[in-house]
C-alpha cells in the first residue's frame, strides 16, 4: 500500500495546530483511511463507507470508545485490537446486537449497511496507523534520536538518557505514530496534563521548573528534572505558572523522512531494557 502518502502530506501543513489534538487526529485518520481505502484495490470498502462509518462513530460510539478508540481497557480500534470480535461480520453483529451484561449496548436502529460502514472506518482506523509505522527505518530512527536529534539530553530510554523530559522508554505502548510524529512537528498542540511543565519563583529568586504534580489553593507539588518532589506554599512564591513546553519542534531541523524514521523507531520503544 502506498504508505509514502502520509510523509508529504505532513510536511508544510500549519492546519495542524488546531486542537484538540485528539480530535484532530480522529479526522485525519479518517482522512488517511479514506485514501488508504480509496488507494487499495483489495479493500471492498468505499472512501464514502469511511466517511460515513466515521459520522457514525463519532455520534454512536465516541463516547464510549473514545475519538481513537482506545478509552476501554483491552480495546483499541486504532491499533485494531480486540478482545473478542475478530471478523467484520463479528464487529457487526456485536454494533447491532450488542454485548449482553456488558455496558456496550445493541443499536436496533442501525441497518446492517451503517453497521458495515462503521467497521469500514474501524479498520481504516487501525490501517492508517500501521501505514505510518511503515513509512520509516527504525534503526536510522535510532541513530537519529542518540545522535543528531540530541533526544537524549532530555528524555530517557532505558537507561540511558535524561530526565528532564518525560521517559521515552515505553512510548510505543502509549503513542501511536501518528501522535508521535505530532510530538516532533507541532510539540505545543498537545501537551499531556502530567507532562506540562511548570515553573515556580521563590520570594527569595529561586526558579524551579518541573513536572506539575498537583495543586491546592495554598501549595504547588512539581517534580524536578532530577526527580525530586518539591513542594512550594504559594504564599512563598513570587510566581508560579504553566511555562512553555522545553520540546523543540524538528519541522524545520529534520526531514520528513528522519521524522518517519524516529517514529518508527519510537513505536519499537516497549519497555525493554536498551543499553
Ligand atoms: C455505553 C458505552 C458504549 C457505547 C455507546 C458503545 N460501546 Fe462498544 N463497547 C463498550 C464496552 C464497555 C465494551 C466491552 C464489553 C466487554 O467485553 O466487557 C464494548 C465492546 C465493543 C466491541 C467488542 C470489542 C472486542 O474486544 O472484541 C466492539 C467491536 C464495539 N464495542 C464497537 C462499538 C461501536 C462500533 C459502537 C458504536 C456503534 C459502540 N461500540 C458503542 C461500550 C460502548
Ligand atoms: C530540550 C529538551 C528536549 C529535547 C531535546 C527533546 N525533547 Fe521531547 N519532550 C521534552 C519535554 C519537556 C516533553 C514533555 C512536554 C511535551 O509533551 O511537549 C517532551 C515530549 C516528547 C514526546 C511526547 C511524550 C508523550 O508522553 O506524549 C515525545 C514523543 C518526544 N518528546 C520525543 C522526542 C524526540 C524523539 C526527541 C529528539 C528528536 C526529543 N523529544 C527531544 C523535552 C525535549
Amino acid at each position: 500500500m502506498s504508505g509514502g502518502s502520509l510523509r508529504p502530506a505532513s510536511r508544510g501543513r500549519t492546519d495542524r495546530r488546531r486542537g484538540p489534538g485528539r480530535r484532530a487526529f480522529a479526522s485525519a485518520a479518517a482522512a488517511l483511511g479514506a485514501l488508504a481505502a480509496a488507494a487499495s484495490t483489495a479493500q471492498h470498502s468505499t472512501a464514502f463507507d469511511v466517511e460515513s462509518g466515521e459520522r457514525a462513530y463519532a455520534s454512536a460510539c465516541a463516547n464510549c470508545h473514545g475519538p481513537d478508540g482506545d478509552l476501554i481497557a483491552g480495546i483499541d480500534f486504532g491499533r485494531g485490537l480486540y478482545r473478542r470480535a475478530s471478523s467484520d461480520d463479528e464487529i457487526v453483529g456485536i454494533i447491532l446486537n450488542g454485548i449482553p451484561n456488558t455496558p456496550m449496548p445493541p443499536n436496533p436502529g442501525m441497518s446492517e449497511a451503517q453497521a458495515l460502514a462503521i467497521v469500514a472506518y474501524l479498520r481504516a482506523m487501525a490501517r492508517s496507523s500501521a501505514s505510518a509505522e511503515l513509512d520509516g527505518d527504525a534503526a536510522r530512527g535510532r541513530a537519529l534520536v542518540e545522535g543528531k536529534g540530541e533526544c537524549l539530553t532530555c528524555h530517557r530510554i532505558g537507561r540511558r538518557g535524561s530526565r528532564a523530559g518525560p521517559s521515552l522508554t515505553r512510548i510505543g505502548t502509549a503513542r501511536r505514530a501518528e501522535e508521535l510524529k505530532r510530538s516532533l512537528l507541532d510539540p505545543a498542540a498537545e501537551v499531556l496534563p502530567e507532562n506540562r511543565s511548570y515553573r515556580v519563583v521563590t520570594r527569595e529568586g529561586e526558579a524551579i521548573t518541573g513536572r506539575l504534580m498537583n495543586h491546592d489553593t495554598f501549595t504547588v507539588q512539581i517534580i524536578t528534572s532530577d526527580e525530586k518532589l518539591r513542594s512550594f506554599r504559594k504564599a512563598n512564591l513570587a510566581e508560579h505558572a504553566f511555562a512553555e513546553t522545553a520540546m523543540p519542534s524538528y519541522r524545520d531541523t529534520l526531514t520528513a523522512q528522519e521524522i518517519a524514521d524516529i517514529v518508527s523507531y519510537l513505536v519499537t520503544l516497549r519497555g525493554e531494557e536498551r543499553q
